[in-house]
C-alpha cells in the first residue's frame, strides 16, 4: 500500500474553499467535483492501455487506448457518490459499481449493506471513491472485498486523510497493490473520529443533514 499526496496549487486552492465552513452545499459539490478530477488525473497515471493503430489526416501512426477489461469505479455510499461525476469525466468508458458500507457502533467493524458490482474482478483495475479516510475501517473493509473478488490493482481517491487512517491502511493492507491518492494528510482525528482541521462531515456538507 502506498500513499500519494497531490501537491498542486489548484488542489490546495479548492481544498481551502471546501474546508471553509461558510462554503454552501452547491459550491461544495462543485468544488469537490473539480478537485476529484484533478486527483483523478494523478490517480490514473498507471491506468492500463493498449497499443492502437490509427490514421491521422496525414499518415498512419500508433497511439494508445484504455485496455480491456475496463477500469471499474466504485463510490462508497453515501458521500463517495459526490465524487463520481468528477471521476467518470476522465474515465467515461469505465464501468461503475456501488458499495454501501456501515459501521457497527459496538464492534466498530465495517460491513457491506449493499453491493452492486461484478462478482469476478480478476484482472481489473479499480478506483474506489471515499472522500474522507478517517479511521480507515470502511476503506480497509471495502478494499478487502474488492481484492477478495480478484481486483489486482486498487486506487482509493480521498479528498482528505488522517494520519491514523493512513497507518491503519498501511498495516491492514501491507503488501497489497493499493494506492491512496489524496489532497492532504491532515493533523489528526478528534475524539469523535472527525479529521482535524478537516472539512466537517463530507456527506452533510454535500447533501445537507437529511440522514
Ligand atoms: N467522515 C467525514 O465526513 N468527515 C470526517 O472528518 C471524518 C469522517
Amino acid at each position: 500500500m502506498s500513499i500519494h499526496v497531490v501537491d498542486h496549487p489548484l488542489v490546495a486552492h479548492k481544498l481551502t474553499t471546501l474546508r471553509d465552513r461558510r462554503t454552501d452545499s452547491p459550491t461544495f459539490r462543485r468544488l469537490s467535483d473539480e478537485l476529484v478530477t484533478l486527483l483523478a488525473y494523478e490517480a490514473t497515471r498507471d491506468v492500463r492501455t493498449e497499443q492502437v493503430d490509427i490514421e491521422t489526416p496525414f499518415t498512419r501512426t500508433t497511439g494508445v487506448r484504455l485496455s480491456h477489461p475496463r477500469p471499474l469505479v466504485v463510490p462508497i455510499l453515501r458521500a463517495g457518490l459526490g465524487m463520481l461525476d468528477g471521476m467518470v469525466r476522465l474515465l467515461p468508458t469505465a464501468e461503475v459499481g456501488f458499495l454501501g458500507m456501515v459501521r457497527n457502533e459496538e464492534t466498530l467493524q465495517a460491513s457491506t449493506y449493499v453491493s452492486r458490482m461484478p462478482d469476478d474482478l480478476s484482472g481489473r483495475q479499480v478506483y474506489v471513491l471515499d472522500p474522507m479516510l478517517a479511521t480507515g475501517g470502511t476503506l480497509v473493509a471495502a478494499i478487502k472485498e474488492l481484492i477478495g473478488r480478484g481486483a489486482d490493482d486498487v486506487t482509493a481517491l480521498c479528498l482528505l486523510a488522517a494520519p491514523e487512517g493512513v497507518e491503519v491502511m498501511e498495516r491492514e493492507l501491507a503488501g497489497t497493490p493499493v494506492t491512496v491518492v489524496t489532497a492532504s494528510v491532515d493533523e489528526r482525528l478528534d475524539e469523535n473520529g472527525y479529521i482535524v482541521p478537516g472539512l466537517g462531515d463530507a456527506g452533510d456538507r454535500m447533501y445537507g443533514t437529511a440522514g
